[in-house]
C-alpha cells in the first residue's frame, strides 16, 4: 500500500523518552496524593496491589500494564509490588517491591529495588515483596480499618485475611487491628475523577497523538484497503508519537461494520461508498484519549450519509453545550437524545411526534448507548456516576466523553439509502469553571473539515 511510506510521523522521529512518560508529574505529586489519601482514611490503612502478570501461554506473558490505582499513588510501573499507606504511625508509606537481581535484570531490564522505591517513588520504607506475609500483620497493627478492594483476587484476599487473622489471635495483648474492610473507591476514585494540571497535560498529549492518527487515516483511506491496514497505521502513529499503547482496541468499522458498536475484527475490505467509523485513542503516560470520527472512504459523503452525519453532529453540539459545572451526564444525554429523535423523525426513520417518540424510546434501535462516560487513566474511568441519591453534578476538572451516534442496521425496515450507515462522533471534554473545553476539538469534525481532510 502506498500509504505506508507516507505517514506524517516518520519512524525515525520516535522520541527517545523513557517507557513511561510522566510529563510534568513529579515524585512530589505522587507523595501529595499519598498524603491526601492518608488524611481521608484516618484512622486506618490502605492497601493496593500492582496489576498481576497475566500469562499468555507457557512462559510468555501478556503485555504488562500497571494497575491504575497503584500507578496513581506511586508512579511505579513494576509488577509484583504492593503499597501500604498507614495512618497510625511511622512509616506511613511502605512499598513492597522485587529486589534487585543482576541476572533477572539482564533478561527483563532494570528494577528499582528497595533503594529505588524509597529514593524515586516516595516510599518512606521499602521491603522485598517476599516479606509481605511476614510484615503485613506487623504493619496493620494499630489500624482499626483497612481500605482494600476485596473480592477482585481470591489469592490476594486470602493473604490479607490471613494477616488480619494473625492479629485477631493476639487480642489478649489488647492489640488494635482492622475490624472492617472498606472499599477504596470512595477515596481513590473520587480523587482520580478530578484531574490535576499535570494529569491534564498528559491527556492533552494523548489527544494530540490521537489527532495525528485520525488525520492520517482520513488522508490515506481508499476503497480496496482493509480495515486492519488502517488499524496498523493508527497503532504506528500512536507508538511513533511516544504513546505506550492504545487506550483500548481500535475500532475500524467500514460500511455495515460501522453499525456494530464494538466491532473489533477490523478485517473487512473497504468498499467505494462506505463510511468508515474509527473509534481509537492512544494512552500516554497512563492517561487515555477516546475519540471517534466517521468519514467517507471515497472522500465525499453521499446525501443520505451527509444527512445522518449532520444530525449526529448537531446532537453532539447540543450535548457539549450542556457540559458545564452543575449539569449532569443525564442532562447531556437528554440533549443529544432530543436532537437525534427529532432528526430521525425528519429523516423518516421513526414516527413522530417528538414527545411520544422520546417517551416510547423509538430512537433506541438507532441510538442504543449512553452519550458520556468519565475519561482519565482508564478509558471508562473511575468515579461514581450517582451521588446523594441522583446523577452527580459536574465539577471543574472532570473529563468526560460526548459521543452520540446513529446506527442503521443493514436489515432495518427503512428507506434502503439509509441501510448500513453508522455514524458516531466522540470528543473528550474537560469541565472548566466557565463551562467546558473540547480537548479533541482540533480533529476534523464538521462535514467540510472531514471532506477536506479526506481530499484526494
Ligand atoms: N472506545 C470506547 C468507548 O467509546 O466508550
Ligand atoms: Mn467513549
Ligand atoms: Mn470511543
Amino acid at each position: 500500500m502506498e500509504a505506508l511510506g507516507q505517514t506524517s510521523i516518520p519512524l525515525g522521529d520516535t522520541p527517545a523518552e523513557p517507557m513511561v512518560n510522566t510529563g510534568d508529574m513529579s515524585k512530589d505529586e505522587f507523595v501529595a496524593r499519598q498524603n491526601r489519601v492518608l488524611e481521608s482514611i484516618h484512622p486506618g490503612a490502605l492497601l493496593v496491589f500492582s496489576a498481576p502478570v497475566a500469562l499468555r501461554n507457557n512462559d510468555v506473558e501478556h503485555e504488562y500494564r500497571q494497575d491504575s490505582d497503584f500507578y496513581y499513588l506511586t508512579g511505579f510501573d513494576e509488577p509484583e509490588s504492593v503499597l501500604l499507606l498507614r495512618s497510625a504511625g511511622q512509616p506511613r508509606s511502605v512499598l513492597f517491591v522485587r529486589l534487585r537481581d543482576p541476572e533477572r535484570e539482564t533478561w527483563d531490564g532494570p528494577r528499582a529495588g528497595v533503594e529505588g522505591a524509597v529514593r524515586d517513588f516516595g516510599a518512606e520504607q521499602a521491603f522485598s515483596i517476599a516479606e509481605l506475609d511476614v510484615k503485613l500483620p506487623e504493619l496493620l497493627r494499630d489500624e482499626p480499618r483497612l481500605f482494600y478492594a476485596l473480592g477482585r483476587d481470591g489469592a490476594r484476599d486470602a493473604r490479607v485475611l490471613r494477616a488480619i487473622q494473625q492479629l485477631r489471635q493476639q487480642t489478649r495483648k489488647a492489640v488494635v487491628f482492622p475490624t472492617s474492610i472498606a472499599e477504596t473507591d470512595g477515596v481513590l476514585h473520587e480523587m482520580r475523577l478530578l484531574k490535576s494540571a499535570s494529569e491534564l497535560s498528559l491527556m492533552r498529549r494523548a489527544v494530540e497523538i490521537t489527532d495525528a492518527g485520525h488525520r492520517e487515516l482520513m488522508r490515506v483511506t481508499r476503497p480496496g484497503m482493509y480495515e486492519y491496514e488502517l488499524e496498523a497505521l493508527l497503532r504506528r502513529t500512536f507508538r511513533a508519537g511516544g504513546s505506550e499503547r492504545p487506550a483500548y482496541s481500535p475500532i475500524v468499522g467500514s460500511g455495515p461494520n460501522a453499525t456494530i458498536l464494538h466491532h473489533r475484527r477490523n478485517d473487512r475490505r473497504i468498499q467505494d461508498g462506505d463510511l468508515v467509523l474509527v473509534d481509537a485513542g492512544c494512552e500516554y503516560g497512563y492517561y487515555a484519549s477516546d475519540v471517534t470520527r466517521t468519514y467517507p472512504a471515497s472522500g465525499r459523503f453521499s446525501p443520505a450519509q451527509a444527512s445522518v452525519y449532520e444530525l449526529v453532529l448537531k446532537s453532539q453540539y447540543a450535548a457539549i453545550e450542556k457540559t458545564r459545572p452543575g449539569a449532569t451526564l443525564e442532562q447531556i444525554h437528554e440533549a443529544a437524545l432530543e436532537v437525534i429523535t427529532a432528526g430521525l423523525i425528519e429523516l423518516g426513520l421513526i414516527e413522530g411526534p417528538l414527545e411520544a417518540a422520546l417517551k416510547e424510546q423509538r430512537y433506541k434501535p438507532y441510538f442504543m448507548h449512553r452519550t458520556s462516560h468519565w475519561l482519565g487513566m482508564d478509558v471508562h474511568d473511575v468515579g461514581r456516576y450517582y451521588k446523594d441519591g441522583g446523577p452527580r453534578l459536574l465539577e471543574p476538572g472532570m473529563v468526560l466523553t460526548v459521543e452520540p451516534g446513529v446506527y442503521v442496521s443493514e436489515s432495518a425496515a427503512v428507506d434502503p439509502k439509509f441501510r448500513g450507515i453508522g455514524v458516531r462522533i466522540e470528543d473528550d471534554v474537560l469541565v472548566t469553571a466557565e463551562g467546558s473545553v473540547v480537548m479533541s476539538d482540533a480533529i476534523p469534525k464538521t462535514l467540510e473539515e472531514v471532506e477536506a481532510a479526506c481530499a484526494r
